[in-house]
């Protein structure tokens, strides 16, 4: 993964309007604990799934604070930029910005649409249609339940462009007791994408 001006890992994060909020919030902390700094855009959905699953203090104008103290301190660590999902002339928007890996946590049916057919309406849509063009990694973590002919096809597509699918379906062999603990085998599941190593999860023996 590419850095940033300050040294720091660069990495895109958009959430969008599907539930699993939890996913997001555990990802984007064990991203900023490794010190990345994070690109992050979050959809009229996605701020309102925050809000909806996680309470008012998860909120998008609040949401450092609220990693803090979920979390830990060392989510100071790292550094993010939050766009509108409006902005189009966005940094990440670009195919010379130096941000080199994109997750899509969790993934609406609405937006995965959207980037199968590169359809770049708003910028988590640009943003990961950037990442397929230009042939850097992008994570997509779509939430459905049961899931259309269309929105299979859609997974299908964004395959076959070079997305990595990766469905929230937290596993239970490593006998999660609380939901942090199933928020933290995907997150932990992203990472090891990134080529982070990580211990959100136990290793598999
Ligand atoms: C409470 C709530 C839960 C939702 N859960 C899902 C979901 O799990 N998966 C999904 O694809 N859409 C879900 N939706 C619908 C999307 O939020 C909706 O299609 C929205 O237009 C997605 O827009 P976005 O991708 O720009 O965030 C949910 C909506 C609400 C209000």
């Amino acid at each position: 993964m590419s850095t940033d001006l300050a040294g720091r890992r660069s990495c895109a994060l958009a959430s969008t309007g599907a539930s699993g909020a939890i996913y997001a919030t555990r990802t984007m902390a064990a991203l900023l604990e490794r010190g990345c700094h994070l690109e992050l855009v979050v959809s009229d959905y996605g701020r309102r799934l925050l809000r909806d699953e996680l309470g008012e203090a998860a909120s998008v104008d609040k949401l450092t604070e609220f990693l803090i103290a979920k979390y830990g301190e060392s989510v100071r660590n790292g550094t993010t930029t939050l766009y509108s999902n409006k902005d189009l002339g966005a940094k990440i928007a670009s195919g010379s910005q130096g941000c080199a890996g994109m997750v899509v946590v969790p993934c609406s049916m609405k937006t995965l649409a959207g980037i199968a057919h590169g359809l770049s309406r708003n910028l988590v849509e640009r943003a990961a249609d950037v990442m397929l063009k230009e042939r850097r990694p992008l994570i997509i973590v779509p939430r459905e339940t049961p899931m259309s002919l269309p929105q299979l096809k859609n997974m299908v597509l964004c395959a076959q462009a070079g997305a990595m699918m990766m469905p929230a379906m937290p596993a239970f062999y490593q006998m999660p007791k609380t939901l942090d603990d199933l928020a933290s085998f995907m997150a932990g599941k992203i990472l090891s994408a990134f080529g982070f190593s990580h211990d959100l999860y136990p290793a598999w023996e």
